[in-house]
């Protein structure tokens, strides 16, 4: 059993789309064990994706992260950082998988819905980023 962090980004939440993108994971096996809806601070936005801070789109990427709410989580399940990449399909919608979640849902390579860690050392460090021991219920 593996967890994962997820991110519901603010495109989908503008667009009521919370529900519908929780059933994506729900379908797919993933338990969501921890979740807040929180307004993300620029302090907060730009550590989160500090690895990405020298990428030409990092000031576009921070922007929309705090353009409006977002609810993070953490999602249990077997192999589960390989089947949250699943369901949220590729980075650039138009080349994600038909059922994915980007797919139906996102807007663009910026505006695509969903973040899911991409290793389990990743997915540590961003659920300890958000939330404490005690607010994740396994
Ligand atoms: P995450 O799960 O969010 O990490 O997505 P990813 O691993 O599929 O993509 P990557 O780590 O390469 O990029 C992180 C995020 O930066 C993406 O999810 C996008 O929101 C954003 N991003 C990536 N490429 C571009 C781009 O060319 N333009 C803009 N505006 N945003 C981008
Ligand atoms: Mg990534």
């Amino acid at each position: 059993i593996q967890r994962t962090f997820s991110i519901i980004k603010p495109d989908a939440t503008k667009r009521n789309l919370t529900g519908k993108i929780i059933s994506k994971f729900e379908d797919a096996g993933l338990r969501v064990i921890a979740s807040r809806r929180i307004q993300m601070t620029r302090e907060q936005a730009e550590g989160f994706y500090a690895v990405h801070k020298e990428r030409p789109f990092f000031g576009e990427l921070v922007d929309f992260m705090i353009s409006g709410p977002v609810v993070i989580q953490v999602l249990e399940g077997e192999d589960a950082i390989a089947k949250n990449r699943e369901v949220m399909g590729a980075t650039n919608p138009e080349n994600a998988d038909a059922g994915t979640i980007r797919k139906e849902f996102a807007l663009s390579v910026g505006e695509n819905s969903v973040h899911g860690s991409d290793a389990p050392e990743t997915a540590a460090e961003e659920i300890k980023f958000f939330f404490k021991d005690e607010e994740i219920v396994g």
